[in-house]
């Protein structure tokens, strides 16, 4: 493969700066193009002003600019369907079709899947909006508590809720069908068993016949040191997970990564891209909380750092289904990616903060932008999460104390973030 890509990435957070460093490594690529991009993502090549849930607008861009493949980071476009439509117009395209980034696009189809292919989850019952009355009855029948409530579709983190009584279940029964939010996405609902245990990912690409592990992490979703108060996007993530011990991994391997790519072939809709499995590590082995159709944010900025290969390469591989040629290899080590917020985040915040700093950061630590702008030529806040300062190190330890010495040195007005990002990590070493 001596022919250079240009490459149009599909994304602005984090996830998306830290997939475009990577890229940007690459003897492969020609030129980056990124849609919308952040000020992060302009380091690497161009941003471009792309209405990116327009696909039509999207194809157009890669033909007025011979761009040869198209990465998409975030699940919003692909449950919607861009890698059909631009596969349609003969573009690659990495990232799972709609069929398949059904296991993060409808809760349903996941659990009816895992179901049929014996994959290890929470037991549980669907139903439709105009049965949430059955709903009710299905819990006080059950009358087990936490019940656990989703909403079938996406509904950008805010359609589940852990429920710990009856009166609470009918409340938010209440609140799915009335919210304009989330009546969307909860034209069904899946009702499932409390897992109880500690959560984890292992991610996996996959060209649709066979997959490589690429790693695995911990994520901190709650806002407050010691996983108290709302939930975020993710307040921070460190990888590897010390409680993903060796059997841990292989038994998540086996039980839940294998089946899952072999059985969406059997399906006839062969899943490639990155595939997100979280887990509960539960007494009884690993269950599956959810599938996820790309690479987790924060997750990815503590996990593509340690991948030696050529991304690209890999990328081009699941699009060719040669990814068998490729063996993944990994820089030895932890990383622990905290993330710098505004203050309210995930509530209301203020944006055009001037951010100063980060060029003091040393070389134990890579910062991403995430909500960031550049505004009379300074950067500035512009989201909820700014930005995503990752400590390496030989240990987590050492990761953890090379984060927190350099987000010190980045200074925005109202900023906030966890002091408490890996300590979970360090309990299990
Ligand atoms: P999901 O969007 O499905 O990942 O759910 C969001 C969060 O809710 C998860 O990360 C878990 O912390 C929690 N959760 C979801 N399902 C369950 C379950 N069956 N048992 C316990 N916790 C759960
Ligand atoms: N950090 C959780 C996610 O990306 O869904």
């Amino acid at each position: 493969m001596a022919k250079s890509y240009s490459v149009l990435l599909i994304g602005s957070g984090g996830r998306e700066h830290t997939m475009a460093w990577k890229l940007a490594q690459s003897p492969l690529l020609n030129k980056l193009y990124t849609a919308p991009g952040n000020p992060g993502t302009a380091e690497h090549g161009s941003n471009v002003d792309l209405d990116t849930d327009d696909f039509e607008a999207v194809r157009k861009f890669v033909a007025d600019n011979q761009v040869d493949l198209v990465i998409v980071g975030p699940e919003k476009p692909l449950v919607n369907g861009i890698s059909d439509y631009l596969k349609k117009h003969d573009i690659k395209v990495f990232g799972p079709d709609k069929k398949a980034a059904l296991l993060e696009g409808s809760k349903e189809f996941a659990k009816d899947f895992m179901k049929s292919y014996r994959i290890p989850t929470a037991g549980y019952q669907t139903f439709t909006s105009d049965q949430f009355d059955k709903a009710y009855e299905y819990v006080l029948k059950q009358d087990s508590y936490p019940a656990v409530l989703k909403a079938d579709g996406l509904a950008g983190g805010k359609g589940v809720f852990i429920c710990k009584d009856a009166e609470e279940v009918k409340e938010r029964l209440d609140q799915l069908s009335s919210d304009p939010a989330l009546r969307n996405a909860a034209d069904k609902l899946v009702i499932e068993e409390f897992m109880e245990g500690e959560e984890a990912s292992v991610f996996a690409i996959s060209d649709g016949e066979s997959y490589k592990i690429i790693g695995n992490a911990q994520d901190h979703k709650r806002i407050g040191e010691g996983d108290t108060g709302l939930n975020t996007g993710g307040m921070g993530a460190y990888s590897p997970a010390p409680l993903m011990t060796e059997d841990l991994l292989l038994e998540a391997e086996e039980k839940i990564i294998r089946p899952v790519i072999n059985g969406m072939k059997s399906e006839g809709t062969p899943y490639k891209g990155i595939l997100y499995a979280g887990l509960m590590i539960t007494k009884t082995g690993p269950k599956v909380v959810e599938f996820n159709c790309r690479f987790g944010d924060p997750e990815c900025q503590a996990i593509l750092p340690a991948l030696k290969n050529d991304f690209l390469e890999l990328c081009i591989a699941v699009c060719e289904g040669r990814l068998q040629e490729i063996e993944p290899e990994f820089e030895p080590g932890y990383r622990t990616c905290v993330v710098m917020a505004s203050e309210g985040y995930p509530e209301k915040y203020e944006k055009g903060k001037i951010i100063t700093g980060i060029e003091n950061v040393d070389n134990t630590c890579l910062v991403f932008h995430a909500g960031t702008a550049t505004k009379d030529q300074k950067l500035v806040t512009n989201g909820g999460r700014v930005l995503n300062v990752v400590g390496r190190g030989k240990t987590l330890e050492d990761s953890i104390n090379h984060a927190y010495d350099n987000i010190k040195r980045i200074t925005f007005p109202n900023a906030y973030y966890r002091k408490d990002i890996g300590h979970k990590g360090l309990k299990r070493l």
